[in-house]
């Protein structure tokens, strides 16, 4: 018995090792810009001085065009990752936009090295994603406009427009650099061709057909390995279902009416279940004219947020000894990258109201907000102890403290 459960702990200890080595490594510094010119090899790109680094290396703007469904599948991906955005090298997060025409439809693929959480914002999707071997479980559902849906790190998934018009969804991936694998192309169009007898005997059909297959590229399902994940409070994957994976309503704008003007809605593993081990997750921040998102870090997560409406400055702070203060105004379909701990915020700078989508590179990033922290702990810190670290009179702070 004892022997059977040091063994089971060495598997669990051993998946675990090898989940945290597939990742990402934790980032070294604020922040590891990606440098162009870089011709040092390493995982991701190298890094640029981070003194000649500016608000436009965390920035991307377009991401309120629709992208052209004029093709066969009637669908279009627009990527904000590194590629586009230098600043996310290293923090293993990113975000996209896709577009579908009506009957459009994204066709089955995987990320290798991400978990996608995706959220519609227009029109009606159909959605879903098949476990590995040996169940192969297709767990599908119809989402609307305000829906999220989670597909599991690795796993083959799609998505097909099944409303009338058209159809926007905005997909954050737990990578800097996800990667995809068409299964189509990857199986039919590799160059050079996988021989055409082992397809047969994989999908168990006439090598003539395959060959018609080979040359129109159609649509199967594949077999994939996926890592065995370790965690104590997984359910039965028999008693899995698409609910696990969804959450409604972020189309639903926040109550502002509070001293910020402005309401963070999280989607997290608590509304998601099955975002559990996976590392990412979202959330719709709306903001009243001149409402602020104030100061706070996320201690276990990056952020990278777009603008749906409205326009927002925002900004980060490095951390000692430079304290660099980056700033921007974003408007619509603009990007920002906040790097994980840093110190954040957001303001409303707009006539009306604004929103965002924020994605986190965990799937429960934790938030400090830095007044809150410092002048309203419990018990509270000793007023001489931020006197002296703020550099101003005791009576300043007891101020300050009477009114959290
Ligand atoms: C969309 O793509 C199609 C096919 O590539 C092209 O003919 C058309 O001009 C494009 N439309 C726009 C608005 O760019
Ligand atoms: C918004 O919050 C305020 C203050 O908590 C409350 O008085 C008001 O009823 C809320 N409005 C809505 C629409 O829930
Ligand atoms: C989700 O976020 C809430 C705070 O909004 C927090 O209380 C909860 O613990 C989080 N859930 C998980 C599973 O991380």
């Amino acid at each position: 018995m004892a022997k059977h459960f040091l063994l089971l702990n060495l598997i669990a200890v051993l998946s675990f090792c090898c989940v945290v080595l597939a990742f990402e490594p934790s980032p070294l510094q604020d922040f590891c810009v990606a440098d162009p010119a870089g011709t040092a090899k390493v995982n991701g790109l190298a890094c640029k001085d981070p003194k000649s680094v500016g608000a436009d290396d965390f920035f991307f703007s377009g991401l309120h065009l629709a992208g052209n469904t004029s093709n066969t599948f009637g669908s279009k991906v627009t990527p904000a990752n590194v590629a586009q955005i230098p600043g996310l090298n290293t923090l293993g997060i990113s975000l996209a936009r896709v577009d579908y025409a009506p009957w459009g439809i994204n066709p089955p693929h995987t990320h290798p090295r991400a978990t996608e959480i995706l959220t519609v914002l227009e029109g009606s999707l159909q959605v879903g994603f098949v476990t590995s071997n040996p169940e192969n479980r297709h767990i599908t559902k119809v989402l609307k406009k305000g829906d999220v849906f989670v597909f599991p790190v690795g796993l083959v998934h799609y998505q097909r427009n099944v409303g009338n018009g058209n159809a926007v969804a905005i997909a954050a991936l737990s990578s800097q650099n996800p990667g995809v694998i068409s299964i189509a192309n990857a199986i039919f169009g590799s160059e050079p061709a996988i021989a055409t007898d082992i397809l047969a005997k994989a999908f168990q059909v006439d090598a003539t057909l395959l060959s018609q297959v080979q040359c129109k590229i159609s649509v199967w399902p594949i077999l994939l390995a996926q890592l065995k994940v370790n965690g104590l409070a997984c359910k039965d994957p028999k008693s899995v279902i698409s609910e696990d994976f969804f959450f409604g309503g972020l189309h639903l704008a926040g109550n502002t009416s509070n001293t910020f003007g402005s309401k963070v809605t999280r989607v997290n593993a608590t509304k998601i279940p099955g975002l559990n081990t996976l590392g990412i997750s979202l959330a719709r921040v709306d903001y009243a004219p001149w409402g602020v998102n104030p100061p706070h870090t996320h201690p276990r997560a990056t952020e990278i947020f777009t603008v749906l409406a409205g326009s927002l400055q925002v900004g980060f702070v490095s951390s000692n000894p430079e304290n660099r203060h980056i700033t921007k105004v974003l408007k619509k379909g603009d990007v920002f990258v906040f790097p994980i701990g840093l110190v954040h915020y957001q303001r409303n700078v707009g006539y009306g109201n604004a929103v965002a989508v924020a994605a986190l590179s965990s799937q429960n990033p934790g938030v400090i907000s830095i007044a809150n922290v410092v002048f309203e702990s419990e018990p509270a810190i000793a007023t001489d102890i931020l006197a002296k670290a703020f550099q101003v009179d005791e009576t300043v702070v007891a101020q300050i403290q009477s009114k959290f």
